[in-house]
Formats: structure tokens, C-alpha cells, sequence
């Protein structure tokens, strides 16, 4: 889609002219997160207390969380302005580039233009620090003497291990066993900036012993990070308190950074895009890249169609039912309304772990069952293979979660190139995945494979759905 006028900064390059990068200097680092609660088209039902089923109120919430994020998670103003000492620190990698990747274009050869805006240049390697950095500021602030938080892949207790670096805060950390043994290396990024890690199931917890005593082999499950980290947390008697790497509103709200300069870059590029493209594991990636595009959207600004993309292994949004369920396995989390596969679905031990989680954010699930979003679930092989094609061409080794974005852009960069139509993709690169070789070894070697749709299972988890009384079918 062309534009007709750009705001951002220094002059409009045509792209024809092949202009691959489109910087923004550090003065352009949003002053405000976008808040989608704001434009949703349809109402988002209350999250529910996880025994009684009645509509959470704050004394459930106060004790995981300081003031200043729950104000976060409940408020419906459009845009909450960003304190500057968050954005000073956000000035170690903020702006992220966002560039036209002409080299894949060539590649595939294809008449399509696609961009991309890279998070992996965070120090973390992801977009998780954009939320991390804010949750150690509030949580600093309210003087919280420690964190616990629960990690798939590593991305995200990197980030926040960093984060309370920066904020000299201790953190615990529950990371997915499968992902532990995987990636050895993210553990001991988190040690490195102070955090405690264990390998979860631990025996540290009730919810952690009862799947170990049920199942001594579990390979763990972020839902069950979850369980093991509430319970921590409710344990130290108010001295430690939740950091959540997704899913919940300010995770998403936070993360909103990445698509409102990606707006300010698609300007300078002098194009719109036609697709928007992430992928999504609990949502704030996915929230974080394209809830700024589908304010465009909902106001009716542009009409971009915005894809989340998930893995076929754990198909949430795809094969999912939109239903109340628990966020985590052992029911002590809030009951959400979202797409769920049953908060005691177990996914297939996947290398994209940060993609492994059986629910999706409230609001992500909402724009998808009214038709704003649409869904894909792509398999494992076909997103390495994509992730091996990106690398050749552009260089950069994703993370395998991202690899799932870089997949479906090329699907659709594919398509153009059979009907000669010149669209416009623009895709968030998550993360880069320097601690992922184990899982690309694997893919080289032949030795990784596609799970089937785990029909069985889903059915089963789906049978222990929680039942709201004023639940509406
Ligand atoms: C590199 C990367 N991209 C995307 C995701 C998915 O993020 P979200 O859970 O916010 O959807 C993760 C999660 O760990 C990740 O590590």
C-alpha cells in the first residue's frame, strides 16, 4: 500500500530506490503506550477470581502486584504516559531498527516489499525488555524487596533478571524444565545479572510436587510456571511480588513501544503495509508489534490484515476454545475468557518454548473471535526451514519464536509472487536465537519433527473448563 505523505523524520526515499534502513534517533522514543482497551469492538469480559468464579477485585490482585501496575492493568485510557527514567533506560536499544530485507525479496523473487523491525537488538535478545524494564521501575518504586517470575525459553527471565539488574532487585525464576536442559546457556545469562533459577517442576512448591508426584518425567509448562510462581509468591508474606512475562493487559500495553515506531519507520519508508505479522505465545509480542497498526484499523485510519502466528503443536487461537479457563495449571491464577486448549494441556516439547502456552492475553482472543485478527499455526520444520532461508539471506538467526513471523511473510511474499501482486508485510523479529543453536543443530541434523494437532489431549483438557455462572455461550 502506498503512502501519500510521511511524518516521520528525514526525507521520503522511495523504496524503489531499494532504501533498506529506516532509523529514528532516541528523541523519538515513544512518550506513551498504547492502551487497545481504549478502541476494542467488542467488551472484554472481567477476569474472575480462580475459586469463586465472581469478577476479580483489587485485594486479589494488590498482593501480586504494586500500585503502579495495577493501575496499568486496569485503566482504559488510551495512551498512559511513559516515566522518563523507563525511557532512559529504553534509550540503551530504543529506537530498534526497522528494515526492508531486499536481499530475501531478491531471493524469493518476488514483486512483494517486506520489513522488518528487530527486537532482537535489545541487550536480552528479545522484546521482553520493553516490559521487563517498567515492572522492575514500579516495583523498585513501591519498594518490593524481591521478584519471582517463570520463564519458558529464557527470553523472558532474561529480560527480567536484566532488568532487576538495572534496578538492583533480586529475582526468582521458574524456567520450563524441557527449556532448562535446552538452553543451558539462558540460565546462566539470568545467574549472570543475580537471578536464582530453577528448573520447573521443582519440589520447592505444592503445585510443582503434585505434577512431579503424578508425573516424575513433566518437561514443565508455562501455565505450570505460573502455578509455582504464584505460590512463591503468596508464601513470603508481602516481601516478594509477581513479574508476568505476558498475557496480562500492561504486559501487552508495554510492549506497545515496537509498533508505534514501527508506524513513525513505515512513513519514512513511504509505504503502508498491506499484512502485519507476529507471533504469539501469550500475546504481548504480538500486542506489543501490531495493537498500534490495528488502532489504524479500528479508527479507520488504513486497513492493514494482521496476522498472529502460533505453532501447529499448540494451536491456542486456531484449534482452541474461546471459554473461561484458568491461566495456569494448578487454578490458583485469575479465570480468563480467551482461547484455550485447557490450562492442563501439556504442549508437544517444541524449540519455540516461548510459543508453549495453552491460553492467549484476553484481549488478543477477543480481537480474534470478532474478526479483526486473523490466526495461522504453522508447523516446526516449515518455520525452521524459513528461519535457515532468512538467515542466508539477511544474515540475522532468529529465535525460533520469531521464525514462526518470518514463515508466514514469506507465505505471503510467495503468494505475490504467483499473482504478481506487489504488497507490503511488515513482521516483528522478536529475538535473535544465539542461545537457540541447540534447537538449529537439531533441525540440521535431521532430528527434529513435526507434532500432529494433539486432538486427544485437547480434549481431555478442555473437559475441566471452569463454569462461571453468568457465563453466556
Ligand atoms: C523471541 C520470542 N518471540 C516471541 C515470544 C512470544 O512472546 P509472547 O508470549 O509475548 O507472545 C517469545 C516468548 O518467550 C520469545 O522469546
Amino acid at each position: 500500500m502506498a503512502m501519500a505523505r510521511a511524518r516521520g523524520t528525514g526525507p521520503v526515499v522511495p523504496a524503489e530506490q531499494g532504501r533498506t534502513q529506516f532509523d529514528l534517533d532516541e528523541s523519538q522514543i515513544p512518550r506513551a503506550w498504547y492502551n487497545i482497551k481504549a478502541d476494542l469492538p467488542v467488551p472484554q469480559p472481567p477476569a474472575l477470581h480462580p475459586r469463586t468464579l465472581q469478577p476479580l477485585t483489587d485485594d486479589f490482585l494488590q498482593p501480586l502486584f504494586p500500585p503502579g501496575l495495577l493501575e496499568h492493568e486496569n485503566t482504559s485510557e488510551r495512551y498512559v504516559e511513559i516515566p522518563e527514567p523507563i525511557r532512559d533506560v529504553y534509550r540503551l536499544w530504543r529506537p530498534t531498527p526497522l528494515r526492508r530485507a531486499v536481499r530475501l525479496e531478491r531471493l524469493l523473487d518476488t514483486p512483494a516489499h517486506i520489513y522488518y523491525k528487530y527486537e532482537g537488538a535489545s541487550p536480552a535478545g528479545s522484546h521482553k525488555l520493553n516490559a521487563a524494564v517498567p515492572q522492575a521501575f514500579f516495583n523498585k518504586q513501591a519498594g518490593t524487596k524481591a521478584l519471582v517470575t517463570g520463564t519458558g525459553a529464557g527470553q523472558w527471565g532474561t529480560a527480567m533478571a536484566m532488568a532487576c539488574g538495572f534496578f538492583d532487585l533480586p529475582l526468582e525464576v521458574f524456567m520450563v524444565r524441557v527449556s532448562h536442559a535446552q538452553k543451558p546457556y539462558r540460565r546462566i545469562a539470568m545467574e549472570h545479572f543475580g537471578a536464582q533459577v530453577h528448573a520447573s517442576p521443582t519440589t520447592l512448591t505444592g503445585a510443582g510436587r503434585a505434577v512431579l508426584a503424578r508425573s516424575p518425567g513433566h518437561p514443565g509448562s508455562l501455565g505450570l510456571t505460573l502455578s509455582e510462581t504464584l505460590e512463591t509468591v503468596r508464601a513470603s508474606g508481602g516481601a516478594k511480588k509477581y513479574a508476568a512475562g505476558s498475557g496480562l493487559a500492561h504486559v501487552l500495553m508495554h510492549q506497545t513501544v515496537i509498533g508505534q515506531e514501527a508506524l513513525l519507520q513505515m512513513e519514512m519508508a513511504g509505504e503502508y503495509p498491506d499484512f502485519v505479522i507476529a507471533c504469539a505465545g501469550g500475546g504481548s509480542n504480538f500486542g506489543g508489534f501490531a495493537f498500534p497498526f490495528l488502532h489504524r484499523n479500528l479508527t479507520g485510519a488504513a486497513q492493514a490484515k494482521i496476522i498472529a502466528v502460533e505453532p501447529a503443536s499448540c494451536p491456542t487461537m486456531t484449534r482452541g476454545t474461546y471459554a473461561f479457563d484458568w491461566a495456569d495449571v494448578a487454578g490458583d491464577a485469575p479465570v480468563v475468557k480467551m482461547h484455550t486448549l485447557g490450562h492442563s494441556f501439556v504442549p508437544a516439547e517444541i524449540h519455540a518454548g516461548g510459543l508453549r502456552y495453552h491460553g492467549m492475553a484476553a484481549s488478543v482472543s477477543a480481537l480474534v473471535e470478532h474478526g479483526d485478527v486473523e490466526a495461522r499455526a504453522v508447523q516446526q520444520l516449515e518455520t525452521f526451514a524459513a528461519a535457515v532461508q532468512w538467515s542466508k539471506a539477511e544474515g540475522i538467526i532468529p529465535a525460533p519464536e520469531s521464525a514462526h513471523a518470518i514463515r508466514v511473510a514469506i507465505d505471503e511474499a510467495l503468494k505475490c509472487k504467483e499473482t504478481g501482486q506487489k504488497k507490503v508485510i511488515a513482521f516483528n523479529l522478536s529475538g535473535h536465537g544465539h542461545f537457540d543453536m541447540a534447537a538449529f543443530n537439531a533441525y540440521h541434523r535431521g532430528e527434529l519433527r513435526d507434532d500432529d494437532y494433539p486432538a486427544e489431549k485437547v480434549r481431555d483438557a478442555l473437559a475441566s473448563l471452569p463454569h462461571p455462572p453468568d457465563d453466556q455461550p
